[in-house]
């Protein structure tokens, strides 16, 4: 017959005391204070920038605090506060933080920020603060973009085939990873954005170069048009714009066609007209 020993009393005990914890909620003894946001400044300008790591705690959690930094999808933490402790960086961030800088001046709080002194692009990337103690452990993810503006935006138009234009455009020494956009400038907002593109992007000395080139028909084009590229940094409100202008080749026959009356058919009987008035006159 089952019977119930005093070691399976405990360990049913222990599990409805479990329940009756996360039914109350009392696990849950970190509390993350602040909404998650995207930092956004120029490579080599910034004398220092913080990355904070707002949050609340308990009294239990006092006894075991640690604050670990990561960065991107590195697993190594690159940062580490253990209360009680100095403040460390670690791999990337080894040099690059003013350790002494206190994020408030409460002992629970004192270095759970990254002081990032004179940031650069190799810094951008993710950053996740771990906030932890024996009782709960909570995360907060920070972006970071130090972006670096390109050293060169061109568009031109390429003559390769009779019947179409090739509309290319290039970037140069931009961070990070930019986006390409062709489009057709217009009065209105309304742009004609022109889709298919063929896209290249390299990686090179810490910065992007790429290039976007699309043919198009000249039989789609309707008069004199400006080529307009931009170059975006995702997740920023950065754009940078070139233009070039383009004068597609005389659509003689199409015209003529659209009005009815082929032109040559029409200038000789202008001149047949005239002829007949110059006739009459006579
Ligand atoms: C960012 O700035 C640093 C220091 O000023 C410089 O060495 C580096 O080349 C820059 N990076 C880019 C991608 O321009
Ligand atoms: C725009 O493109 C033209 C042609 O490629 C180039 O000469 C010019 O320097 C570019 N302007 C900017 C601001 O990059
Ligand atoms: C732009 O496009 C929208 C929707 O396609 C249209 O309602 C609007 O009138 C257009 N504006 C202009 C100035 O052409």
């Amino acid at each position: 017959m089952f019977k119930l020993s005093r070691k399976s009393f405990n360990l049913a005990l222990c599990l409805a005391w479990v329940c009756l914890t996360i039914m109350t909620g009392q696990t849950t003894s970190i509390e993350i204070v602040g909404d998650e946001v995207i930092q956004v400044v120029e490579n080599g300008t910034e004398e220092y920038l913080v990355l904070d790591c707002p949050y609340e705690l308990s009294d239990q959690d006092k006894t075991s605090l640690v604050i670990k930094w990561y960065h991107t999808n590195n697993p190594v933490n690159v940062y580490q506060w253990i209360h009680g402790n100095k403040p460390q960086a670690i791999g990337i961030l080894e040099d690059r933080l003013d350790l002494e800088y206190v994020a408030k001046d409460e002992e629970y709080h004192r270095h759970r920020a990254l002081y990032v002194i004179k940031p650069t692009t190799e810094l951008s990337g993710e950053y996740t603060c771990s906030v932890s103690s024996f009782e709960d452990e909570k995360t907060y993810i920070q972006k970071l973009i130090v972006y670096s503006k390109p050293s060169e935006v061109s568009v031109w138009t390429d003559k390769r085939e009779e019947d179409t234009v090739t509309v290319i455009c290039k970037v140069d020494g931009i961070y990070p990873e930019p986006e390409l956009m062709l489009h057709i400038a217009s009065d209105s907002d309304n742009k004609t954005i022109l889709a298919g593109a063929k896209e290249v992007k390299t990686w090179s000395h810490g910065s992007y170069m790429a290039t976007i080139e699309l043919e198009i028909d000249e039989d789609d084009l309707d008069g004199p048009v400006e080529f307009v590229c931009e170059v975006a940094i995702p997740d920023t409100d950065l754009v940078f714009p070139n233009a070039t202008k383009y004068e597609p080749k005389m659509k003689v026959v199409e015209s003529a066609v659209m009005s009815g009356v082929p032109r040559t058919y029409s200038t000789s009987a202008t001149i047949l007209g005239l002829a007949a008035l110059l006739l009459c006159l006579l």
